[in-house]
This record gives structure tokens, sequence and C-alpha cells, in this order.
């Protein structure tokens, strides 16, 4: 290192002044390798969005900005952790599948086994973002905080959200009052259970929201508490990532008025394993599709009454007779939700009463 003799008042002896300029940078870089290494899994989305101009909030193209370019683009991370990124896919979370499901829980697990990583982060379109991050809570066997983090609007919009929502998930991720709250999503500065959390609003910065409200909220680098989830995660749950090589078919028909049984029949003959009826009210369903239903469940297909409502839960045996068909209720799930249970419950089981208790107690 060369310390320029400007830099050195004449007075102070030049190996005195070197001495004393190094050891102020190795108590720095000490400092900084003090602090938490939080890994940053980045998927795409909008957060690594790009728009024509500064203008274009809405109107943009999804996955463009590499992840070394986002931590490059926030020097502040570093006060709040050492950081590495890792470029997983580069996506709109609109398009994953299965599979991208499975390499993520896979290298997320293989991670957090590692005694050098304190806190994961995820960057990820926020269309799909529920879906992950309720996966991975369901998977994953780890205390260490995972969380994952999107934006409504690209880097390159005027009021971008992605910068603070990514620094809000750093924070948290290096947070070790974070640690076994399961995985966690981080979005307008409120921290939402992955279990709970959904995609409310798709035009505004305060997308996301649970029925039974976040858990806290992250403030200047600082998490604030309100409530911890009651339901199986994480190092609680019977599901382990590690045992699971493949995902089955669950698929999802909604209810509307003027239903019709062409989906349901559909399903069945592409050999779905369960089927998510998303119905309407109390997860009502039509008269005229309750036969396709009971065909299905004659076939071996599990069937599971969600509703198309977006807050509330399905009572077992009010709107239809579940005890007598043999179905099964997705309690307080929204339909996507529901499908990511249902697949990796029947990764285990194919009873449905143990399904009901997998659906009451995750
Ligand atoms: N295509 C959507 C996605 O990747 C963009 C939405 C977003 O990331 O906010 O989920």
């Amino acid at each position: 290192m060369h310390i320029s003799s400007s830099s050195r008042p004449s007075s102070i002896p030049r190996r005195w002044f070197a001495g004393v300029v190094l050891s102020a940078l190795s108590t720095v870089a000490l400092a900084q390798a003090a602090k938490p290494h939080v890994v940053v899994l980045a998927t795409g989305g909008t957060i690594a969005g790009a728009g024509a101009s500064a203008v274009h909030s809405a109107t943009y193209a999804a996955a463009k900005v590499p992840v070394d370019k986002l931590l490059a683009g926030l020097p502040e991370l570093a006060r709040l952790a050492r950081v590495s990124g890792e470029q997983v896919f580069q996506i709109a979370s609109e398009s994953f599948t299965n599979e991208h499901l499975l390499q993520l829980g896979r290298r997320v697990a293989a991670l957090s086994r590692q005694a050098d990583v304190d806190g994961i982060v995820i960057t990820h379109g926020t269309d799909t973002l529920e879906e992950t991050a309720y996966f991975l809570n369901l998977t994953v066997h780890t205390r260490k905080p995972i969380v994952l983090v999107g934006s409504m609007r690209p880097g390159t919009a005027l009021s971008a959200d992605g910068a603070l929502n990514l620094y809000d998930a750093v924070s948290v991720a290096a947070s070790q009052d974070a640690a076994g709250k399961g995985v966690l999503v981080t979005m307008n500065d409120e921290i939402q259970s992955g279990r709970d959390v959904s995609k409310t609003i798709n035009i505004k910065t305060e997308a996301f929201k649970s029925q039974w409200g976040a858990l806290g909220m992250v403030v200047e680098g600082r998490n604030y508490w309100f409530r911890a989830p009651v339901k199986r995660h994480t190092m609680q749950s019977e599901f382990n990532i590690d045992d699971i090589q493949a995902l089955p078919a669950v698929d999802i028909v909604y209810g509307y008025g003027h239903m019709n049984t062409t989906a349901i029949e559909a399903y069945g003959q592409a050999g779905v394993r369960a089927l998510i009826h998303a119905g309407t009210g109390n997860g009502s369903v039509a008269a005229q599709a309750v036969g396709a239903l009971r065909a299905l469940r004659a076939q071996g297909v599990q069937v599971i009454r969600a509703a198309r409502v977006p807050d509330g839960f399905v009572v077992r045996n009010a709107e239809q007779p579940d005890d007598q068909y043999d179905w099964v209720v997705a309690h307080d799930l929204r339909p996507q939700k529901a499908r990511i249970l249902a697949m990796v419950a029947l990764t285990k089981t194919q009873d449905s009463q143990e399904l009901q208790r997998i659906f009451w107690e995750y």
C-alpha cells in the first residue's frame, strides 16, 4: 500500500504513520469480517428488471440485471453484512416450474448447512414469490433466516422499491432475532410469514399482505416483531427437500357461476394426483360439478376444497359433506398455496385423513 507524503504530516515519522494507517485499515477489515455472511440467491423478476425510461414503472422487462450488478448498486449492504451473490436463475417468476422449486430448495438447504453462511436472501419475481416462500418453509430444515424479496417497480423507474426492499431483506437475513421464524418475505418495510403472505395487489408497491397480519417491520436496519408463526415450518416440518426427488401433478380449477366440468375431467384424464377446487364463498361446489369431483376421488385423485375468496378459511363439512365424499379442505390456504402443500404432502402420503391433518398443521 502506498502512503503519499502529502497525506503524512512532516513531523510524523513515515514508518510510524504507515503503522497507524495499516492498523486502522486492519481494524476496519476485522470489523467487516466479523459481520454476518449473507448469501443472495438471484432468480430474476422485477427486482432485476429494466424499463425503457424512468417513467416506465409498469412497462419493463423482468429478469435482466445480474446479481453482481444488483449488489454493486447497493454499497450500503456492507454496513449490514458480508454479502455474496449467486445467479441461480434469471427468469420472470410466472415461469417457475416444479424443477425450479426443487433446484432452488436444494441450493438453499446446502447453503444453510454451511457454517460460514448466517442467512440467505432470495431475489425473486413477485408473481409466484409466495409459492416459493411456502415451499421452502415446508421443506428446508434450518433455523437460519431465509428471506425472499422482490420489487413492484424496476430499478430504472422513479421511486423504485427494489433497493430498499433488498437492503431490508439482507438486514433481516443478518439478524439473529429472525432465526427460527420460518421463511420470511420482506416487502415495503414489512416482514411477512412465507406461509401467510400473498401478492394481493398487482400495481402498487404495497402489494404483499397476510390476512393474519405481518410478523413485524424492518426500519433502518432494525426489526420490530409483533407476532410469531404457529403453523409447523422448517425445523418442525416432517417434509425435507433432501427426500424429495420430484413433485406430483397437482392442479387448480376455479369455481364460478355457470360452472362446467370440462377442466375437472381434463385434469382427471391428465393424471393429476390431487385437484384444488377454488370454490365460491366458503369453498362451495356447484351442484353440476360435484359428480365430476366425486368421480375423480373414486379414481384415487385427492379433492381439496379451497376458496376463490382471498381471506377467511374453508370450514370442513359446511358447504359440502367432506367426510362422506372423502374430500380435504384447504383451511386458510389460498388455492396456489394449497397446491404447494398438496404436492409436498403427496410425496409422503396418499391417505386423505393424513392429508387433512397436514392441512390443519401446516
Ligand atoms: N413477471 C413478474 C415476475 O417475475 C414481474 C413481477 C415482479 O417481479 O414484480 O414475477
